[in-house]
C-alpha cells in the first residue's frame, strides 16, 4: 500500500500541531487542506506547496486523492462537517471533544457505524509513555485496591496563552470542562471502566455568554469508588491539572498530562517514573486501521461515552 493521503479541515493551533506529525510520518502525506481563513491557508500553503487549499472544506471532500480528512474546526462545527466526511465515504479523524451535545454525538456515531470507514477521535493521552506505565502500575497492583479517583483543574487565567480563539472563552463550545475533562474522562473509561451517578456544581460567570469558572463534582465506578472533579480559573497560581488514584497500598499521579509519579507502602517517597520507548502513535494506529489490520484507536463509540459524561457534568442543577 502507498502513503495515506491526509486532507485536513480546521489549521488552528491544532490542527497545525498534527499536520506536522501527518507530514513528518514516514506513511502519511498532507495532500489538501482547508479554512475558511484564507490568510491562514496562504501560510499553511508556503509550508506545504503541494497540497491542495480549500476555502470550502466541501470541496475537500471531493478531491479523490484523500483517503482520509482530520477534522481540527471548533467543536460546534464537528458534526456537519464529520457528517459530510462520513456522506463522503472517507475515513476520518474528528478533534475531541466528539461533538457539542449528545444529539450531535450520537447521530455521528451512528452514521459512523454504518459507513464502513475509520473512525477516531484524536484524546493523545492513550498513546503517551507515562499512560502505558500508569496503567501497567495499576494492573500490577502498585496501588492496591482503588479507594478514590480525583482529578484537579487549576487555571490561573482561561484562556491560556496558547490557545487565543474566539470560541475558547465561550459558554456555547468553549470553557476548561469542555476542553480538558473529555481526556480525563476517556482515561478514566480506559483504566476503569464506565462512570456514573453524576453530581456536578458548576460555577458561571453573570454573562450568560461566557464560559464557567469552577467546578466541583462527584462520580462513581460501577463499583461505587468516588470521582471527584475539582476545576478553578482566574486563581493566583501556575497551571496544573492532577490526576490521582489514590488505593490502599499506593498512589498514583499524573500531573501536567506527562509527569507520572507514584509512592506506596514501600516507597515512602514521591518518584518520578519514567521509560523512554514510547507506545507506538495514534498516526501508526491509524495506518494500520486504514490497512486493514487490528488497531489500538478511540473510536466514535468511545467518543460518544465520554460525550455523555461531559455533557452531565455541564448541566446546569
Ligand atoms: N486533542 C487535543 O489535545 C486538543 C487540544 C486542544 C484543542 N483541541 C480541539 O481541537 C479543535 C480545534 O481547536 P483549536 O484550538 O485549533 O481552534 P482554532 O479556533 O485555533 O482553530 C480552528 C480553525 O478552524 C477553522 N475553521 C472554522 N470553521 C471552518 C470551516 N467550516 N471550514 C474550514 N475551517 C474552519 C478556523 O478558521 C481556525 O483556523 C477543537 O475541537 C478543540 O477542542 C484538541
Amino acid at each position: 500500500m502507498g502513503k495515506i493521503n491526509i486532507g485536513i479541515i480546521g489549521l488552528g493551533a491544532v490542527g497545525e500541531r498534527l499536520l506536522k506529525q501527518f507530514t513528518a510520518h514516514p506513511e502519511t502525506n498532507v495532500t489538501a487542506v482547508s479554512d475558511v481563513n484564507v490568510a491562514r491557508l496562504e501560510e499553511m500553503k508556503r509550508d506545504l506547496p503541494e497540497a491542495s487549499t480549500y476555502t470550502d472544506y466541501r470541496e475537500l471532500l471531493q478531491d479523490k486523492l484523500v483517503d482520509l480528512v482530520y477534522v481540527a474546526v471548533p467543536p460546534k462545527f464537528h458534526h456537519p462537517i464529520v457528517v459530510d466526511v462520513l456522506k463522503a465515504g472517507k475515513h476520518v479523524l474528528c478533534e475531541k471533544p466528539l461533538a457539542n451535545s449528545l444529539e450531535e454525538a450520537k447521530e455521528m456515531l451512528e452514521l459512523a457505524e454504518t459507513a464502513g470507514v475509520v473512525h477516531a477521535i484524536n484524546f493523545p493521552l492513550p498513546y503517551s509513555n507515562p499512560v502505558e506505565v500508569l496503567e501497567e502500575k495499576i494492573r500490577g497492583g502498585y496501588i492496591g485496591n482503588l479507594k478514590r479517583v480525583e482529578l484537579t483543574m487549576q487555571f490561573p487565567t482561561w484562556p491560556r496563552e496558547w490557545q487565543q480563539n474566539p470560541w475558547i472563552a465561550g459558554r456555547e463550545q468553549g470553557g476548561f470542562v469542555r476542553e480538558i475533562t473529555p481526556h480525563y474522562i476517556q482515561l478514566m473509561h480506559q483504566l476503569f471502566g464506565a462512570v456514573k451517578n453524576i453530581h456536578t456544581y458548576i460555577e458561571y460567570p453573570e454573562n450568560e455568554a461566557q464560559c464557567e469558572t469552577g467546578i466541583i463534582a462527584r462520580m462513581e465506578l460501577e463499583n461505587g469508588v468516588p470521582i471527584l472533579v475539582d476545576g478553578l480559573s482566574g486563581i493566583g497560581k501556575k497551571e496544573e491539572i492532577n490526576f490521582r488514584m489514590y488505593g490502599d497500598k499506593g498512589v498514583l499521579s499524573l500531573l501536567n498530562w506527562s509527569v507520572l509519579t507514584g509512592s506506596n507502602l514501600l516507597e515512602q517517597e514521591n518518584v518520578e517514573i519514567e521509560r523512554e520507548n514510547a507506545r507506538t502513535g495514534l498516526i501508526d494506529e491509524l495506518v494500520k486501521a486504514i490497512s486493514g489490520e487490528r488497531a489500538k484507536l478511540v473510536t466514535f463509540k468511545e467518543g460518544f461515552a465520554v460525550q455523555e459524561v461531559l455533557e452531565k457534568l455541564l448541566e446546569l442543577k
